[in-house]
């Protein structure tokens, strides 16, 4: 039997490109192989996010060179998977007809059936959500390049609603996957030679697993994966605010090979914004766990998120944040313009009423001002030493290698006899906006 050829392409957030690699996982059990050219492929998917709407109008266009694709090629099947799925439903296969199939985040399981309907115009989708399914037993394809770090989802979907954000809607309910699941995943990548996993979750640090009267939660279950080996270093993503309680702190703070680096998106300085955002806690409190964070750990790496130009929002809440992101001095900054989602609370119920040219003339500010913070953070780091994973061969130079350190600081250094996967110990001496420049000590 020759082997069909799968050419996967995905869009979004870590959880995404985590969820591809069970689909491959899926595939790979029917005969199927990757391949990295879509023409050479038998069947083509895109697992699509929605989370922006310049996020779907980006698949939309990509999708046509595939139409183009299927033109010459009819055999050819094309599905869309993920968020977009999910949202859009069977409507996509009426607007972009030339789809075989459409099939939402918790339906992956279906894919071999659905594939084997389809064909000859006959269109399927599947875009039930599910209250249980985690993918707990399947063990996921790496697509990763590297073989030094990998991706773990513990858990799926949101049950928080945020005012603008379409995840509860394209993900479903909240749901932690079994440890024991998790914790296997993680000694079988440690065998195979990963040195670094991240443990990913729309709201990671809301893990909650119950069994009989025992409670797992986050941190005890970071703990455990952490013991596994102290060469294995762990990272997680995203935290909630609300959930980063002082125990997670304290078990970071304490364990040499978690991570100190914590990604906690605030989204807006302004604790009026943040309630019209329903995002459940204030500026009082995220400052709060700021603080404490800093206390524990005093060199921890801190980014965020950051939506402007919300619903209502005034320049006064928007100078909020730029107060805000002054006081925390985030090392990194990810920022977006809202946009405003079909469907959502905030696009139901609020005016999205900020003017596109304010809405841009604030990102602009925010974006110039984290650059300012960031190649201020880095500067400080000048003189002193990291234990970095080396993780990639630089861009520039095979010479260079770079990595990144505990802190989630790109560092990038001469090679001497280094090789992928080591951990070094690198001395900043230099630094742009975005790398610290170092060597080997
Ligand atoms: N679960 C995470 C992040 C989810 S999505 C959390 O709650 O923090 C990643 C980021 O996309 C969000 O943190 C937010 O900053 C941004 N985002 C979500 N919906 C958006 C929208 N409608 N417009 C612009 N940015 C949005
Ligand atoms: Fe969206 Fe809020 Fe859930 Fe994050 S916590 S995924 S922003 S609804
Ligand atoms: Fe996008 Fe869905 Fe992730 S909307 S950000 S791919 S959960």
């Amino acid at each position: 039997m020759s082997s069909k050829k799968l050419f996967i392409e995905t869009y979004g957030c870590q959880m995404n490109l985590s969820d591809s690699e069970v689909v491959v996982s899926i595939l790979e059990k029917e005969g199927y192989t990757i391949t990295k050219q879509a023409k050479d492929a038998d069947l083509i998917f895109v697992n699509t996010c929605s989370i922006r709407e310049n996020a779907e109008k980006k698949v939309r266009n990509r999708i046509q060179e595939f139409k183009h694709l299927k033109k010459k090629n009819p055999n050819i099947k094309v599905g869309i998977l993920g968020c977009m799925a999910e949202r859009l439903k069977e409507s996509l296969l009426d607007e972009e007809d030339f789809i075989d199939m459409v099939v939402g985040p918790d339906a992956y399981r279906d894919l071999p059936n659905l594939i084997n309907q389809t064909g000859d115009g006959r269109q399927m989708a599947n875009t039930v959500l599910s209250l249980e399914e985690t993918y707990a037993e399947i063990v996921p394809v790496r697509l990763d390049k590297n073989g030094i770090s990998a991706f773990i989802s513990i858990m799926r979907g949101c049950d928080n609603y945020c005012s603008y954000c379409v995840v509860p809607y394209t993900r479903g309910h909240e749901r932690s996957r079994d440890p024991e699941s998790i914790l296997s995943e993680a000694k079988d990548l440690l065998a195979k030679g990963y040195k670094e996993i991240t443990l990913l979750g729309q709201n990671v640090n809301s893990y909650n697993w119950k069994s009989g009267d025992e409670i797992l939660n986050f941190a005890k279950l970071l703990k455990q994966v952490a013991n596994i080996s102290p060469e294995l270093r762990l990272r997680f993503s995203t935290s909630h605010p609300k959930d980063i309680s002082d125990e997670l702190i304290e078990t970071i703070a304490n364990t040499d090979n978690i991570c100190n680096s914590i990604h906690l998106p605030v989204q807006s300085g302004s604790s009026a914004v943040l309630k019209r955002m329903k995002r459940s806690y204030d500026r009082e409190w995220y400052m709060n766990r700021i603080e404490k964070i800093k206390t524990l750990i005093p060199n921890c790496g801190i980014s965020t998120d950051i939506i402007t130009g919300f619903c209502g929002e005034t320049d006064i809440e928007h100078e909020d944040t730029i107060t805000l992101m002054r006081e925390v001095g985030y090392d990194y900054a990810f920022m977006f313009k809202y946009s405003e989602r079909p469907d959502t609370f905030a696009a139901n119920r609020m005016a999205d009423d900020v003017e596109e040219d304010i809405k841009a003339e604030r990102l602009n500010q925010i974006i110039s001002m984290q650059q300012e913070t960031s190649l201020a953070s880095n500067k400080r780091d000048i003189g002193k030493v990291f234990r970095v994973l080396v993780d990639n061969v630089s861009k520039r130079s095979d010479k260079q290698m770079s990595g990144r350190s505990d802190e989630n600081k790109v560092m990038v250094f001469d090679r001497k006899d280094t090789q992928l996967g080591d951990y070094v110990m690198v001395k900043c001496n230099t630094c742009t906006v975005g790398t610290l420049l170092g060597e080997i000590v």
